[in-house]
């Protein structure tokens, strides 16, 4: 039998040669939306502190790679496609879709060096949008059914931008207390903001919290205020879930990821599915959610520090905390340190 030989992954380096921590690195996280990126063209994104170059040929799959020309490091970003190779706007140096350079407009017959390859990164497309992983990912893209069952309906909010770490943000989403506040007359009245007990269980997949209620004005669509139960899910560092059952098999489930752009900037996007309230447009849903996450920001960007401090002495925890609590304490026992205090 042959002896496995694990090679461990290369650490990925930012632009200033400081090594990304490799948890986040070897996770996806979203860039940039599908439909933004047509064949011949390319744009910019950032991610965990690495500018990006996103591009697609006219027939080549997309491409994400670090913005920077192996010749004189001068942006990639600023070229152009030319058929299947991008083009530096600097000498003309062109490269293909395997990173390498093909084409020396100085030289017509000079043999590039492998040496003369941009750096390309792992790259997937999902539920509309472009997933790039730094480093060497060790999980698929969080899987979303509902998104490809024809029995929902779906919507993509985003991106969202904004300055505090992706972990504040996903903390934010697993926080009922706040809704009545930071959402009233949407998602919560302060008249109603006393949160019952929810459960917490970790396992493989993250945590769970479950039964998590808080009274809205109204939850299903019916005009009516009542008791919602939320089920949650932190299932990656910079990835949550929500689902909302409504009774009769109805339910409404929301996908969030965050992508760390930086430690203490981000960017949100926000998948929905559901499969009640027919005479809500996809606009309807989009503007819903675009106005909710939206609501968010003032608080997100007035964190002080914008990292999320996992000592869990810095800040005071009250019973409805649990789940942040439970977060902070998974983050720091996977030992992620982008965008937080360790
Ligand atoms: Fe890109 Fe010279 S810097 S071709
Ligand atoms: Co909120």
């Amino acid at each position: 039998m042959r002896e496995s030989t694990a090679v461990p992954p290369t650490p990925v380096y930012d632009l200033e040669g400081r090594a990304i921590d490799p948890i986040a690195a070897d996770d996806w996280h979203p860039v940039a939306r599908s439909g933004d990126l047509l064949p011949g063209a390319l744009m910019r994104s950032r991610l965990l502190g690495v500018s990006l170059v996103l591009w697609r040929g006219m027939d080549t799959g997309v491409q994400a790679w670090e913005d920077r020309c192996p010749h004189r490091s001068v942006q990639l970003s600023g070229g152009k496609i030319v058929e299947n190779t991008l083009v530096c706007p600097y000498h003309g140096l062109a490269f293909d879709a395997t990173g390498y350079c093909v084409q020396v407009p100085a030289h017509p017959d000079y043999v590039p060096p492998k040496q003369a390859r941009a750096r390309s990164f792992q790259v997937q497309e999902h539920y509309g949008v472009i997933f790039v992983a730094l480093g060497t990912p060790t999980k698929p893209v969080v899987p979303f059914p509902e998104w490809d069952d024809p029995a929902y309906r779906t919507y993509l909010s985003g991106p969202h931008a904004c300055r505090c770490s992706g972990l504040r943000a996903i903390e934010n989403f697993l926080d009922v207390a706040h809704l009545p506040f930071v959402h009233a007359g949407i998602l919560g009245e302060p008249e109603y903001a006393v949160i019952a007990d929810y459960q917490v269980e970790m396992g493989d997949q993250g945590i769970k919290f479950s039964d998590v209620r808080i009274w809205q004005p109204d939850p299903d669509s019916t005009g009516q205020g009542g008791v919602v139960s939320y089920d949650y899910w932190a299932l990656r560092p910079f990835t949550a879930a929500l689902r909302k059952d409504v009774g009769n098999g109805n339910a409404m489930i929301l996908l969030y990821c965050v992508t760390p752009v930086s430690e203490e900037e981000c960017v949100s996007w926000m998948w929905g599915a559901l499969n009640y309230a027919r005479d809500a447009s996809e606009a309807d849903l989009i503007a819903f959610q675009d106005k909710v996450i939206l609501q968010d920001v003032g608080n997100l960007e007035s964190h002080h520090p914008k990292r999320l401090p996992l000592d869990l002495a810095v800040e005071f925890h009250l019973p409805s905390d649990r789940a942040s609590l439970a977060y902070r304490k998974w983050l720091k026992q996977l030992g992620l340190t982008y965008g937080a205090i360790p």
